[in-house]
């Protein structure tokens, strides 16, 4: 299965190449690293992933005036936790899932103690990469405590853990929108909050930074949850109608379609119209912005 281009300019395609190419550095592991582990983390990591959270590291970077290889271990990082998270997501313990980024899931192609491990591994690979390679040090503590705050039980593991919980139950909406916030807005959050901590801005602009990015976090995985709904497997790469067959707390089960995608838009446009100080150097992160409530994978 050959997914389709996302359709971004050539600058975040240019930037997107580079993304790849440190990803594939970083996942150069050594002989002691047993073969089977390594191929696997190799696989999920550099499958054909839209590479949204390390994109948008850079953009809030180069919006602050950063250079690139200040923030490329960040956006690593960020990347390297999205998808150990999504490996275990798909495990059959959790939403059992046989397809992603258009190839059969890790613990298909693989084993199920495989595809645990390589997720595992990937996780002290971020931080590995963010205390290294950050400079200088306080800022590397720093960037490694933010990437901890958000992956954690309090948002990204602490949202999962609602998200099968809820699994069949009544929908509150407000409990909806913790379990989105945190399983997906903490980690397009902090990418945004790296990305600016990594280009020394100052307090005001990390602050409206990490904010845009909570909206966008939450317009995503609306978005994401609507493209379960009418979206088509072979452009997402990914199995699609399956949060209604598991009983998922879902926007458009809690909302409908329309006024899912109303929000959506809405959260967007309110991110987009919060960075207006910013005049032509937010055009980047606005182009990342729109393309969340617009994308078809
Ligand atoms: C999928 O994220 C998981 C969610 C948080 C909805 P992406 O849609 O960014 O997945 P990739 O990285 O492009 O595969
Ligand atoms: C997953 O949400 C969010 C993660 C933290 C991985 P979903 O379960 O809806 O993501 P997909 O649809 O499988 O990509
Ligand atoms: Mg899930
Ligand atoms: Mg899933
Ligand atoms: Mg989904």
């Amino acid at each position: 299965m050959t997914l389709p281009p996302t359709l971004l300019s050539k600058e975040m395609e240019s930037t997107r190449q580079l993304i790849e190419e440190s990803l594939s550095r970083y996942l150069t592991l050594d002989a002691n690293s047993p073969e089977r582990l390594t191929e696997a983390m190799r696989y999920s990591v550099l499958s054909p992933g839209k590479r949204l959270r390390p994109l948008l590291v850079l953009t809030a970077s180069r919006l602050c005036g950063g250079n690139d290889d200040n923030a490329l271990p960040a956006a690593c990082a960020v990347e390297f936790i999205h998808c150990y998270s999504l490996i275990h997501d798909d495990l059959p313990a959790m939403d059992d899932d046989d397809l992603r980024r258009g190839r059969p899931t890790c613990h298909r192609q693989f084993d199920e103690a495989t595809a645990i491990l390589a997720g595992d591994a990937l996780i002290p690979l971020a931080f590995e990469v963010l205390s290294r390679d950050i400079q200088p040090g306080e800022l590397a503590a720093r960037c490694c405590f933010e990437l901890a705050c958000a992956a954690g039980a309090r948002q990204l593991v602490g949202g999962q853990s609602d998200d099968l919980s809820s699994e069949n139950l009544a929908i509150d909406l407000e409990k909806l929108e913790k379990i989105h916030e945190r399983k997906t807005g903490a980690m397009l959050a902090v990418s945004l909050k790296l990305g600016a901590l990594c280009a020394k801005a100052p307090l005001e602009t990390v602050v409206c930074l990490e904010q845009f990015g909570k909206k966008l976090g939450l317009a995503f995985q609306i978005s994401d949850d609507l493209l379960d709904l009418r979206g088509e497997q072979d452009k997402m790469g990914k199995r699609v109608g399956k949060d209604h067959s598991q009983g998922k707390m879902t926007y458009p089960a809690a909302l409908g379609v329309e006024q899912s995608e109303a929000l959506a838009n809405r959260l967007v446009t309110e991110a987009v119209d919060s960075l207006s100080a910013y005049d032509a150097r937010a055009n980047t992160l606005i182009e990342l912005a729109k393309f969340i409530v617009s994308r078809t994978r």
